[in-house]
């Protein structure tokens, strides 16, 4: 057994009294590729940014090639050898692919300018080493999210480390991109550096590793070489079996209830955006909600977009009742009779104006047109207010006064009034309370009952399984499977995606 080149032991972290990480225990060797996998909210950031300096507070010990070191930032990684590729790019758009590589550390002339000629030159030796194939003068914001990420990645080698930290760093990258970066990681392994790789892909994980690591809530479960498990057994692992409240967690499968009779409303027919989806056909009938599941990256969040105008598919066909529209402008997508609530709700609700107003606001213009009486509107929401049960119930409160989950009662809410054809909810349960969460797979369901089509786009199990009746599974921007009236728990979603 080769001695680790990174060693942890019994490593824990809290952020304000809550556990991200619990006695952890992680060894890197060297020249491996480890694959670390879990559940969002596991802890694989935070240990990551242990490794690399950025959280400094923790219990716990930490070796480097046997000595114990305590860093006291993230250039101190940096300097011993430990550079990170976070979730969020770091390179510079408006920045020529030079100086991205060299960020930081400009050569200069010796009158102290920056040394323009000497930067090109070495950036391009540098790249050409690692086999990427990128004009060095060429703005960085110009080339394709793939080569930026394989640039940010030069540009932590360049800054001499020996330890790299990929965090989820494919899911914005396409096959052939993911291939690319790929061999340059065996290529890295081969010249003798060590990587740890962080990806929702478990498939990704097992062609790439030489070992995985499984997080799940704060702990360490379990390390294996890649020879000896399957995807099964990741994710077996990543969810566990030890659940106090089996429903809540959807290990054990429900049954969908799909309506194969009713009429279709929405239908789409090889709708492609490149570099987002391809291929994508479905259809959404009355009083059915179409959940569409995949990881961040999958296409799906930007396939709902579509849908509603906010971004033009560049191929493909859309029908609503029948008739085939051209979308590419939310306005169009309106009148067509599509509603959508976005992942970020602020970008919808108007938080300084009263509760009441934006109950209404989609039918402000329909009001305005007859009569402008705010008193009708606050008759309207106030028994909005109360069948949902907003809290607190009064509708002269400025929206921003109101928790995260009242916040999105209020955006289902005006769709009760206003009936759309078809309703797009993307994310609609992010970071809400049980209870809040409760309300929306209500108001959800009652807008289906009243025969509504509606199209529920998540990276989150949990809130495709709760609010579903026919899920599709989407993977790498195309559609890999359909479950519909069928059992259907996280774990076949898990190894769907
Ligand atoms: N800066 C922070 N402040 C407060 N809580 C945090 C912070 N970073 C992470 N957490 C919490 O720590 C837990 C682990 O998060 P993280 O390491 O990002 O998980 P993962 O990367 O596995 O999805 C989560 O519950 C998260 O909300
Ligand atoms: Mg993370």
């Amino acid at each position: 057994m080769p001695e680790s080149l990174l060693e942890l032991r019994g490593v824990s972290k809290n952020f304000g009294g809550v556990a991200a990480l619990h006695e952890v225990d992680f060894d890197l060797k060297a020249g491996e590729i480890h694959g670390l996998v879990g559940e969002n909210g596991a802890g694989k950031s935070t240990l990551m940014k242990i490794i690399a300096g950025v959280h400094t507070a923790y219990e716990g010990r930490m070796h480097l090639v046997g000595r114990p070191v305590s860093f006291r930032s993230a250039r101190d990684a940096r300097e011993a050898g430990i550079g990170m590729v976070h979730q969020e790019l770091s390179v510079v758009p408006t920045l020529t692919v030079a100086e991205n590589v060299f960020l930081g550390s400009q050569p200069l002339t010796r009158i102290g300018t920056i040394d323009w000629a000497r930067m090109q030159n070495e950036a391009a030796r540098h790249l050409a080493s690692l086999g990427i194939d990128a004009d060095p003068a060429a703005l960085l914001g110009s080339l394709p999210l793939g080569l930026q990420q394989l640039i940010e990645i030069a540009r932590v080698l360049f800054s001499g480390a020996r330890i790299i930290i990929l965090d989820e760093p494919t899911s914005a990258l396409s096959p052939p991109e993911i291939e690319r970066l790929f061999s340059l990681l065996r290529r890295l392994c081969e010249a003798g550096r060590s990587i740890i790789f962080i990806s929702h892909f478990l498939d990704d994980i097992l062609a790439i590793s030489n070992s995985v690591t499984v997080f799940r809530n704060g702990r360490h479960v379990a390390t294996e070489a890649v020879g000896s498990i399957d995807k099964a057994w990741l994710i077996e692992n990543m969810i566990g079996r030890d659940h106090e409240d089996l429903a809540q967690s959807y290990v054990k499968p429900i049954m969908l209830a799909s309506r194969p009779e009713a009429p279709v409303l929405l239908e789409t027919k090889e709708l492609g955006h490149a570099g987002s989806f391809q291929d994508v056909s479905l259809a959404v009938r009355a009083g059915e909600v179409l959940g569409i599941y995949g990881f961040l990256g999958s296409g799906q969040l930007e396939l709902a977009r579509s849908l509603f105008g906010k971004m033009r598919a560049e191929r493909g066909t859309v029908r609503i009742g029948g008739r085939r529209v051209r979308l590419g402008t939310t306005s169009r997508a309106r009148r067509a009779g599509l509603a959508f609530v976005p992942e970020s709700r602020r970008s919808m609700l108007f938080a300084h104006e009263p509760v009441y107003k934006n109950v209404s606001i989609s039918i402000l213009q329909h009001i305005a047109r007859v009569l402008l009486r705010p008193a009708a509107e606050r008759v309207i929401a106030g028994a909005r207010i109360k069948e949902l049960d907003i809290r607190p119930p009064r509708a002269t409160l400025p929206l921003g006064a109101l928790s995260g989950g009242n916040q999105q009662k209020v955006a289902l809410a005006k769709w009760l009034t206003r009936k759309p054809k078809v309703l797009i909810l993307s994310e609609p349960t992010r970071g809400m309370d049980v209870g809040a969460k409760e309300d929306v797979v209500r108001i959800v369901r009652r807008l289906r009952d009243e025969g509504i089509g509606i199209i529920v786009v998540s990276t989150e199990p949990e809130t495709i399984l709760s609010l579903a009746d026919r899920i599709l599974v989407m993977k790498k921007g195309v559609i890999a499977r359909e479950f519909a009236s069928e059992a259907v728990g996280k774990n076949e979603l898990l190894a769907a995606a």
